[in-house]
């Protein structure tokens, strides 16, 4: 694999990006961003992707300055000339360079990059070790719709989460579970599938939306609903989705077993059907 960046239009050594000091991303964390899955060298949902950095784009007064087919095809000249089959594709826009001011500028050229990464194989549905969750308040804005590069409430409680010896934080809102710092959350109760609606409390995850198409062609009904703490810490099975980790099914809540503490049989199946989406496409 040759490590290359896509920065501005231009495909470079990685090693010799230069970003502005004044860059607003930098400053005021003043961008958006997507990741993307690349399996055997082919984006993973690249049209549902490109369509949220638009929504999130807009949501902060910018626009992508590529159109989708275009940004698309750089896209994957760049990932051609990284050489690499399995891994993330990692894109920031950010409003650009300009001296340092709150009041966002009305001429300014945006800073528009992407390069690709190496991921380890998808996981086997139903096998590996199962995550361990704790909760953490949800401090964050009321806009996580906007895939926002101001990811300082979920570092620190995935930072958190990882210090405590747990694998991810659940933020949790007025007793609600909204998501995760880095993934969507599902639990299965009884025989439905309940997931938080999207609207200002999550991101509207492409895992999240391809997996409620999986449960719908398994005739599994979902709920679409703000879920009590209590109830899901007590529910049959959880699991987390994501881009990078696809599902990864959940051991345990703030220590508390979930299930008999093994992958539930909801979970495997749609994992299943998560994969063959992807072999497909
Ligand atoms: C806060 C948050 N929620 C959910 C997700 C999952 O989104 P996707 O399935 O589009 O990767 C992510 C992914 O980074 C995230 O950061």
């Amino acid at each position: 694999m040759s490590d290359f960046i896509w920065l501005n239009g231009e495909i470079i050594p990685f090693s010799e990006a230069r970003i502005g000091v004044e860059d607003r991303g930098f400053q005021f964390a003043d961008g958006v961003y997507e990741v993307l899955r690349l399996y055997r060298g082919k984006p993973f949902t690249l049209a549902e992707h490109l369509d949220r950095l638009t929504r999130s784009a807009e949501g902060i007064g910018m626009s992508v300055p590529l159109p989708a087919a275009e940004l698309g095809a750089q896209i994957g000249k760049l990932v051609s000339k990284s050489g690499l089959r399995d891994g993330m594709v990692y894109l920031q826009l950010t409003r650009g360079c300009s001296p340092r001011n709150h009041v966002i500028p009305a001429e300014i050229k945006p800073t528009l990059l992407f390069y690709a990464r190496p991921l380890p194989p998808p996981p086997v549905p139903g096998e590996g070790e199962g995550v361990k969750l704790c909760t953490v308040p949800d401090e964050r804005w009321k806009r996580c719709w906007i895939k926002s590069i101001a990811l300082l409430p979920n570092i620190l409680a995935k930072s958190q989460a990882v210090g405590g010896g747990y694998d991810e934080a659940v933020f949790i809102d007025h007793g609600t579970a909204t998501e995760c710092s880095a993934s969507n959350l599902f639990a299965v109760v009884g025989d439905k599938l309940v997931t938080h609606p999207i609207g200002s409390k999550v991101l509207p995850g492409i895992t999240r939306a391809v997996l409620l198409l999986c449960a719908a062609g398994l005739g599994i009904e979902v709920d679409e609903r703000p879920i009590r703490e209590e109830e899901a810490a007590r529910a049959g099975e959880l699991f987390i989705t994501s881009t990078t980790r696809e599902i990864s099914w959940v051991a345990s809540w703030n220590d508390r077993y979930i299930g008999q503490g093994r992958c539930g049989p909801i979970t495997t199946a749609l994992h299943r059907a998560l994969q063959s989406r992807i072999n497909e496409e």
